[in-house]
């Protein structure tokens, strides 16, 4: 097949990715923003190059003419999360969503593969609306931690290094790595509530500074200088604490103050 087909071809796939890519962002996002904790922690896709395609179809011996249907993981999209009490938080997400429709999933969490190889696979189908029409695209949507998404990347780069003589030390190593992973997840596990308040109410100082340092800017426009310099100083005096209590509290005085200059000029 010649380039220009396989552009046209992978075009559809390209959306796919993109858009679903766009669409978990901007659900993180919504996390953060209603102040809630965000089981995704990092989202990416992929289009399958070429080559990597010409190879599985060859190796698996699938007809040129056949690839769409049969091989499933032209889109892929690898969704990164910190504990593996989140993996099942997302698949239930993915599985409620109306625009994704689950056709098959594979769980190497429960029954990992013979490499050590850990994941949550599902594939989905997918439409987007291209100039031809509404195409319906399968999306393998692999869901992992991020101690996973570690041995997994070096395992696949020594694949990829050893092709298919991987030296059997090395595959012991591995063997080794991937119950550390194990280990590992379930040592995070056990601390999951204390690193989820402190990300939570880190989270939420952010937010309030990023809120007063609005408003402050916003009365910089209205208020005299002194009054804003008073101001400035409460609020550094007040950061400097730690305090979050008077935070919320300086926040709160300071909306009133801003709500008093607004109503002023309404
Ligand atoms: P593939 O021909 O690899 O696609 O096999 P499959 O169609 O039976 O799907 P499978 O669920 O086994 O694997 C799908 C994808 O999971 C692969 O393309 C890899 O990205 C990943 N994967 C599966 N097994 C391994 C493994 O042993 N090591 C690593 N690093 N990744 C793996
Ligand atoms: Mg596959």
């Amino acid at each position: 097949m010649e380039m220009q087909l396989w552009k046209e071809l992978l075009s559809p796939y390209k959306l796919a990715v993109n858009e679903i890519v766009v669409k978990f962002k901007y659900l993180m996002s919504e996390y953060k923003l209603a102040g809630r904790y965000c089981p995704i922690e990092q989202v990416e896709g992929r289009v399958k190059k070429v080559s990597s395609i010409l190879e599985k179809i060859h190796k698996k011996n699938i007809d040129i003419e056949e690839l769409e249907e049969k091989i499933e993981d032209i889109a892929g999209i690898r969704i990164i999360c910190k504990f593996v009490e989140d993996i099942s938080l997302v698949v239930d997400i993915i599985s409620s969503r109306g625009d994704m429709e689950v056709k098959e999933v594979k769980d190497y969490i429960k029954n990992s593969k013979p490499s050590g190889y850990r994941s949550y696979h599902m594939i989905v189908k997918y439409k987007v609306e291209t100039i031809n029409g509404t195409k319906v695209i399968p999306v393998e949507i692999q869901i992992r931690t991020l101690a996973m998404d570690f041995w997994a990347v070096i395992e696949h780069s020594l694949q990829y290094k050893y092709k298919h003589n991987m030296p059997s030390d090395i595959r012991n190593r591995l063997s080794k790595a991937a119950d550390a992973v194990i280990v590992m997840d379930t040592e995070m596990s056990s601390i999951r509530n204390e690193i989820m308040d402190a990300q939570n109410s880190f989270d939420v100082k952010a937010k309030l500074v990023t809120e007063i340092l609005n408003l402050m800017q916003s009365l910089c426009k209205v208020a005299n200088r002194r009054e804003i310099v008073n101001i400035q100083n409460e609020f550094y005096r007040i950061y400097m604490t730690g305090d979050m209590a008077a935070l919320k509290r300086f926040y709160r005085e300071l909306d009133i103050i801003a709500e008093g200059y607004r109503s002023q000029y309404d």
